[in-house]
């Protein structure tokens, strides 16, 4: 079966990485070091999750009842984190064609309140930060950049994560390492972070890095286990626990060694959706955390028949986010949100697809995977 989280492929070398990672001290001098050519003037902070990263940043930025221009299209786990700062987020639609906030809108919704520009680079698709940086400039407000979805990928001559004033990063969500944060900063900042154990929780997450566990979960998980991941992730800001980290340092290089090549399968894979009616994102820079599609227009509909058809095919496909912020009833009510004001980021919501992309993926996988597409597409296509 295809999945969309990070997936292990386990050898033996391998086995012995993940075996001692459970038991080892991390090193993190030589962790930092190997990082330090990522993020040469910046200070690198390992944290219990991403979202832990991001409360550092208001906290150190001092962002308390401020507003934050935030991106509509993006989830919703960012809520609790500004009723407990007291951010009002003042929401940009997104672009169709590349997922990014829409720059024209920056500058229409900046007020005397407004403090900050959270910048994501979802799905691994670089925004146009120098272009969000000048506007910034102009207008006193610091740039939070969001690589939950981006680590690795440079703009120009640096690395995504070195043009804010702070970034974030979440480790999960490129590599099987079942929790963990980075958050990525000015050297003088001085944050003193209780490192986390690493829980029975954090093993079963880490259990569905593995295609057979990944496969029971999904088949008989059910609804359960995302509610109670959901509210645990929730608690207090810390550390990243040790077997994370030590997670972390046996793939990230990996990851990045693969990155040419699940660029190329990428876009191999892209290729043929488009051919058969899917709109691509085609952006140069795209390190394809998913290999994320719209429905073909006219199958809008049917998106979630799609989904179904092909999980029966054995690929899991995700849609995220099918509910992005903005369509939180909570937050619609908390900041008298008019939805028509966000045309883009509802009909992506409605025809977002995530394809499976792993790195041990070769040519065969995605072969596969277009072959069934066309199996389950054909037959919607028809009752059209
Ligand atoms: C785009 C984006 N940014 C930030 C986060 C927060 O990362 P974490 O789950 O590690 O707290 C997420 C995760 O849900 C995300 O999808």
């Amino acid at each position: 079966m295809y999945f969309v989280h990070p997936q292990i492929n386990l050898n033996k070398k391998k086995f012995q990485k993940i075996f001692s990672s459970f038991f080892r001290t991390p090193d993190s001098e030589s962790l930092n070091k190997k990082l330090f050519s990522f993020f040469p003037e910046k200070q690198i902070v390992f944290t219990d999750m991403g979202r832990s990263a991001f409360q550092i940043i208001i906290e150190k930025m001092n962002l308390r009842n401020s507003q934050m221009l935030f991106p509509a299209y993006i989830c919703d786990i960012f809520l609790p984190i500004f009723k407990k700062y007291n951010i009002k987020p003042i929401f940009l639609d997104a672009d169709i064609k590349t997922f990014n906030l829409k720059i024209e809108e920056l500058q229409k919704k900046i007020t005397p309140q407004t403090k900050s520009i959270f910048v994501s680079h979802i799905y691994g698709l670089p925004n146009n930060i120098n272009k969000i940086l000048s506007i910034a400039k102009k207008h006193n407000l610091k740039v939070i950049e969001d690589c939950a979805h981006s680590f690795g990928i440079k703009k120009g001559k640096k690395y995504l994560g070195n043009f804010g004033d702070a970034s974030l990063f979440s480790l999960y969500k490129f590599l099987p390492v079942a929790r963990g944060g980075m958050l990525v900063c000015p050297k003088d900042w001085k944050i003193d972070l209780e490192e986390t154990s690493f829980s029975p929780r954090d093993f079963i997450s880490f259990l569905n890095h593995f295609p057979f566990w990944a496969f029971l979960f999904k088949k008989f998980g059910g609804s359960v286990s995302p509610k109670i991941i959901r509210k645990e992730k929730l608690s207090k800001i810390g550390g990243i626990n040790k077997v994370s980290l030590n997670l972390f340092s046996c793939f990230f290089e990996e990851h990045q060694k693969n990155l040419k090549k699940r660029i190329n399968l990428a876009m191999f894979f892209q290729k043929e959706l488009k051919n058969l009616g899917f709109e691509i994102q085609e952006r140069k820079e795209n390190s394809f955390c998913y290999l994320s599609v719209l429905m073909p227009k006219k199958l809008r509909d049917k998106r979630d028949d799609f989904i179904k058809g092909l999980r029966k095919k054995g690929i899991s496909c995700t849609r995220m986010w099918q509910n992005p912020i903005i369509l939180n009833p909570e937050v619609q009510k908390r900041y008298k949100l008019d939805l028509n004001k966000f045309p883009k980021t509802i009909e992506i919501s409605q025809r977002i697809i995530n394809f499976p992309l792993q790195d041990a993926f070769q040519k065969k996988d995605i072969k596969e995977m277009i072959e069934k597409t066309k199996k389950v597409l054909n037959p919607l296509d028809r009752k059209v």
